[in-house]
This record gives C-alpha cells, sequence and structure tokens, in this order.
C-alpha cells in the first residue's frame, strides 16, 4: 500500500489537515517536532481535567493513579528500547538534558586532564557544547570525526582518531539537518575495543528506526519525547546500569533522596537518583501513548512510509533547476535539506509560508555543519507518517512560485 495517495495515518493527527491564513497546510518540519496524535492528546487532557495529583507521594487513588501510568511509561520505553531493565530509563527534559546530565555526571567525575572526546563534523550543538563546557573545566581535548561531500562519516578517519585517550564518544544516530543515518553499532564496536564510552544521539533515529540499546551495546543513548509524536519537555537517558549507579547525582532535590539531615544526605536508587523535584508528570504519561502508538503502527510501517516520502519528495525536488540537496548518503531518514542558487533560505521559507509550507530554515542548530557545507544556512523539509504527495506536491509549487517571483 502506498501512502503517497492515501494516507491512512493522516486522519490520527488533528494538526495535519488544517487551513492557515487561507491555505492547506504542508507542514514539514517534522524533525523540529512532530505532530502529536489524538491518543497523545486525549491522555494528556484527562490528566489535567480530572487525573492530576502528583507521583511518588501520595496514598490515595488520584495520586495512585497518576504513578501507575508515569511508571507504565518506564515500562513502554525499557521495552521499545530493549533496555535490560527499567531502572536505566531515566525521564529528564529532553536528549539535551540527557547529554547535559552525563557530560557533568559522568565525564566531569571520571575523565581527567588530557582525555579525549570524539564528536562528529555532523553533531548538533546539543552534542556539542555541554561536552565543550565539561572539557574547558577539565582540559579536555575534543576531537572532530570527518565527513564526506554526501554527508557520511570518513569511517577509517574515525578509526584513526580512537587512541587510547579517548575516553568518551558521542554521535548523533541521524542527523537532524542531513538525514544521514550513521553506522553507530559499527562505531561504538570500534570504541569499545579501546575502551572509550560511547553517548548516541537517538533524537531523530527514534521515530525512523529500531533503536535497540543491547543490540547496539551503547554505554549511554538519549532522545526527546516531542520527536516521537509525544509531548515537549520530556526526555529519556538510557545508561548502562553500572555506568550509572557510579555516577553521582546531577541535580539534587524531592524524590532522589534516600535519608536527608544537614550532616549528610544519601541517595535513591535508580533511576529515581536521577530525577529530582517533580517530573513531567503528563507528558510523561502523553509519552507512553506516543510509545503505544509506535507500537500500534509499527517502526517498520514508519520506516516503510517515511522512505516512500523521502524518495518521492527527493526525486520531484530534484527535478527543479538550481536546488541543490545537501545530505546524499546511501543511509538516509526522511530529511530534505536543500539550497536554491541565488536565493537566501530564509526568503525561501518565509515566501513559501505564504503558500501554506511549513519548513525549517537556519543553521538547524548545526553551525559546525553549515561552516563544512559552506553556507549560512539551508532549508530542510522533513517528513513523517502523517504526510503525503500533497504536502510535497504543496512544496515543489511553492519553491517554483518563489523562485518565479525573484526572477
Ligand atoms: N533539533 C531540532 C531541529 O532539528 C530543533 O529542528
Amino acid at each position: 500500500m502506498s501512502i503517497l495517495k492515501e494516507n491512512p495515518f493522516r486522519k490520527d493527527f488533528p494538526a495535519a489537515e488544517q487551513t492557515i491564513n487561507g491555505k492547506r497546510l504542508a507542514y514539514l518540519d517534522s524533525a523540529a517536532t512532530t505532530l502529536k496524535p489524538k491518543i497523545v492528546v486525549d491522555e494528556m487532557d484527562q490528566y489535567y481535567r480530572l487525573e492530576t495529583a502528583n507521583v511518588h507521594r501520595g496514598l490515595y487513588w488520584l495520586s495512585e493513579n497518576a504513578t501507575t501510568k508515569f511508571e507504565a511509561t518506564r515500562d513502554k520505553i525499557a521495552t521499545l528500547i530493549n533496555s535490560p531493565d527499567r531502572r536505566q530509563v531515566i525521564f529528564t527534559k529532553g536528549t539535551t538534558e540527557s547529554v547535559n546530565l552525563v557530560a557533568q555526571s559522568y565525564v566531569r567525575n571520571f575523565l581527567s586532564e588530557g582525555d579525549e572526546i570524539l564528536l562528529s563534523q555532523m553533531e548538533h550543538h546539543s552534542n556539542i557544547v555541554p561536552w565543550q563546557i565539561v572539557a574547558e573545566e577539565k582540559k579536555l581535548t575534543i576531537k572532530v570525526i570527518p565527513i564526506n561531500n554526501e554527508g557520511e562519516i570518513i569511517f577509517d578517519e574515525y578509526l584513526k582518531l580512537l587512541g587510547p585517550k579517548v575516553k568518551m564518544i558521542s554521535v548523533v544516530f541521524v542527523s537532524n539537518a542531513l538525514g544521514t543515518i550513521n553506522p553507530i553499532k559499527e562505531m561504538i564496536q570500534a570504541a569499545h575495543k579501546v575502551g572509550a564510552k560511547f553517548f548516541v544521539d537517538a533524537a531523530q533515529a527514534i521515530t525512523h528506526l529500531k533503536v535497540d540499546v543491547q543490540d547496539l551495546d551503547a554505554d549511554f543513548l538519549a532522545f526527546s519525547g516531542h520527536k516521537m509524536f509525544g509531548p515537549t519537555g520530556v526526555g529519556v537517558l538510557y545508561g548502562k546500569e553500572e555506568l550509572l549507579n557510579q555516577m553521582p547525582p546531577y541535580q539534587g532535590g524531592g524524590d532522589m533522596i534516600d535519608v536527608v539531615t544537614f550532616e549528610k544526605t544519601t541517595y535513591n536508587s535508580l533511576p529515581h537518583k536521577f530525577e529530582a523535584g517533580t517530573p513531567a508528570i503528563a507528558a510523561v504519561i502523553g509519552l507512553g501513548r506516543a510509545v503505544d502508538y509506535i507500537n500500534q503502527v509499527g517502526i517498520e510501517t514508519i520506516k516503510k512510509a517515511e522512505d516512500e516520502l523521502l524518495d518521492y519528495g527527493t526525486k520531484k525536488l530534484s527535478s527543479i533547476p538550481g536546488l541543490r540537496i545537501y545530505g546524499t548518503a546511501k543511509n538516509k531518514a526522511s530529511v530534505i535539506s536543500f539550497g536554491i542558487d541565488g536565493l537566501h533560505p530564509h526568503d525561501i521559507a518565509t515566501l513559501i509560508d505564504k503558500e501554506g509550507v511549513a519548513i525549517r530554515t537556519g543553521h538547524h542548530c548545526a553551525q559546525p555543519l553549515m561552516k563544512f557545507l559552506c553556507v549560512p544556512a539551508t532549508c530542510r523539509a522533513s517528513l513523517s507518517l502523517y504526510n503525503n504527495q500533497a504536502d510535497i506536491d504543496q512544496l515543489y509549487a511553492g519553491i517554483l512560485k518563489v523562485k518565479s517571483f525573484f526572477e
């Protein structure tokens, strides 16, 4: 079944079918955030309307109900990523906080002067800056894994960088700006041969691919709820149990403690040691429904649908004279970054918005990548399960209109 003409999933997303400023919406910015299926919105509405209570604290029905639903999400996530144990699933604010947590709690305490951290040329700022902050303080060296013109990691160069000083490597699974799917499993195998730990930024990967932490043998892995049909304000950090147990708390507060006295405090066990304060309860519960939705559709079905959209979109956009696609990796997810000769990406995005087309333009929080590409910015259309041929045709027609406007 082709989803290009008749997409059975589109009706699950209330925001997909709407008119904005008199134009049919073509939402093509799912790498920034995905639209939310009705079951996620309804579940959160139910919590706020009728089931509001704090978690892990009350002995009354509402609090126990909230705790049960909250903790059920942990189980669902553990199953989704094949975590050996539910306690290795830690709720954070999102991928960014997960990176900061590991930088501050692991790297700060277990790396020392002269140790090296490897990042790739295509990293998002959130997978650069947290490591830089700790590297500066601890006098660590950050080295960059180069990429080729297609936007793929140059594996031989990566292997050359893997010396005895490398203690942490953090690489994106699927690039937000290029769509490249990196060979993370092979990279982790090579990293472990030199004793380095590997952090996987799976923010984009989680809705496109099967992410299996045991198969990957990831030391740490992170993703955000809002890029997987869930709400903003919640994300996940997965870590190997022995590492998480060694790491000190990242933040202090309620829920992360065992016994508190003014003289000394002892800490709660995993996962609560890393979950200080009242969490994003409604968001976590909503995230559980997003996982239900992914399971209901099936990650293989999602991937197949997105591949079909990517293929159609790539062919359609490539036929436009003067349009250049950035990121042409052999193994690629449904992201099409592009530029047009003689046009500034911001002009394209602003004018195309008038045609109802929502794309992202800018550096995509990846300034070092833009520098490598020798562009200040790109336009980016990112496709998801709810898109269809009409969305891509609308983008295509919009680009032609913008081009004719400047000619
Ligand atoms: N990281 C998000 C993006 O790529 C915000 O748009």
